[in-house]
């Protein structure tokens, strides 16, 4: 214990102050394809060899992927970190979203062949390598110059999921243009439907596979960083899938830039029936992204949603909702089975992907480990928290007695409602 205290006392990577121009890559073209460990492209060209080497070190000392959250608060500007980081108002729903991970306690199964496991499985009919997939986070670029084209590499090299959101700092012709991977587009629905439209036929065009309709933001939660910190982004940075329709960019206000955008620009009328007006307009299935409650699973159902992602959006808007793990189970009982249900929320371990799917996710989604590994160390950052997630899934799995994911029950696990009096499971 004390060797390893003390390795990550002196292998703290030193702080690293990035020119604007490296951050903010003004215009920059698509980049090749970057090689792991680390990536070229991300050093400055005044201190190359300094930031390479302290991304050594990092490859080599970051053994879970919360490790590069303070990796990126070191790294970068603080107006940047702090929108990453944060939760909305007291944040409770924030440590929330982690704490109810840890109160749900396994029931492992033992004496079971788990010499080879199986992590494969398909999302809305299409295979992916494991049922861990990559939630939507805007603004990218603010991370890492390559952004969401580092994203988009990495998660296609995982054979996973991308989902690319609407605020994107690179749109979705961009994204596409990186190469094959399955991608979901995030959509915010603004008031102007014409623009809806437009791009949603973009994203079609592009080869997106989905569209993930965000329904828990008519209004921006209250993030209170942003606000002190004034949030706009970053000179030479845009919400590019929105350039061309001169909503591109966010004015700076006296508080959150981003929140006053969303004032402006997002439609609060949006309600069940517009679900029925997006499904005239593609053909792309709809997964609803931000359901907490068995009420609204109901109507998702009704609505013909493809399926739901049960998400309190990263904590970021309503707080004091239940973590989505703690609400899963009873939106999986709504939805009867009827259409697949995933999760996003403070999921950083294996062993929370296998908790998600014992209580009947059909997979999980990951936002900030993503961005923090981005700012870290780029495509290889995100390569690395991939890797990671699913090494400690598949031991998760062989620990547990599972050796696919259709053995992994709800009797693996007991939860906090179990030992307050709900009967175990019966074997
Ligand atoms: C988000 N999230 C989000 N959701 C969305 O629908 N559209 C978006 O543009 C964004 N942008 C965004 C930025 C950042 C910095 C964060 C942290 C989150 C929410 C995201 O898709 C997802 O629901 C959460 O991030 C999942 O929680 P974890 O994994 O971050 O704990």
């Amino acid at each position: 214990v004390s060797l390893h205290l003390c390795l990550h006392a002196q292998q703290k990577p030193p702080p690293i102050c990035y020119p604007l121009a490296t951050i903010y890559h003004l215009h920059s073209p698509p980049l090749p394809p970057v090689r792991a460990p680390f990536s070229p492209a991300s050093s400055s060209k005044s201190g190359e060899g300094f930031v390479a080497a302290s991304q050594a070190i990092m490859a080599e000392t970051v053994t879970n992927v919360s490790e590069y959250q303070a990796i990126a608060k070191q790294k970068l500007p603080k107006m940047a970190y702090d929108y990453y980081a944060s939760g909305a108002e007291d944040e409770w729903t924030l440590k929330e979203n982690r704490e109810a991970f840890s109160r749900i306690l396994f029931r492992p199964r033992i004496l079971i062949d788990v010499s080879t496991i199986d992590m494969t499985t398909s999302v809305l009919g299409m295979k992916i390598s494991m049922p861990i997939m990559i939630s939507p986070t805007a603004f990218q670029k603010m991370a890492h110059p390559e952004g969401e084209y580092a994203t988009a590499r990495a998660a296609s090299a995982a054979g996973t999921v991308m989902t690319l959101s609407s605020w994107a700092t690179s749109s979705v012709e961009e994204v596409a243009s990186t190469g094959p991977g399955i991608r979901f587009f995030q959509l915010y629905v603004y008031k102007d439907r014409k623009v809806v439209e437009q791009l949603v036929r973009r994203a079609e065009k592009a080869g997106f596979k989905a569209i993930a309709l965000t329904v828990d933001t008519p209004r921006l939660g209250r993030r209170e960083a942003d606000i002190k910190n004034r949030f706009v982004l970053p000179p030479g940075l845009t919400l590019k899938n929105f350039e061309g329709l001169n909503l591109g960019t966010m004015d700076q206000a006296n508080d959150s830039g981003l929140a006053s955008y969303v004032a402006g620009q997002i439609d609060r009328t949006l309600s069940w029936k517009d679900v029925k007006w997006l499904q005239s307009i593609t053909t792309m299935p709809i997964l609803v992204k931000g359901v907490i409650t068995a009420e609204d699973a109901r109507l998702a159902v009704h609505s013909g949603a493809a399926g739901i992602i049960v998400s309190n959006h990263g904590a970021r808007q309503l707080d004091y909702v239940p973590a989505t793990i703690s609400a899963l189970e009873e939106v999986v009982t709504a939805a009867q089975g009827r259409i697949p249900v995933y999760l996003d929320g403070g999921v950083r371990r294996g062993t929370d992907v296998f908790k998600a799917l014992a209580l009947g996710a059909s997979g999980v989604f990951i936002g900030r480990p993503v961005v923090f590994a981005l700012a870290a160390e780029g495509e290889a950052g995100v390569r690395n928290v991939l890797r990671m997630m699913r090494e400690e899934f598949e031991l998760t799995m062989a620990l547990g007695g599972c050796t696919k994911l259709s053995d992994i029950t709800r009797n693996h696990i007991f939860t906090e409602g179990d030992r307050l009096g709900r009967p175990l499971p019966r074997m």
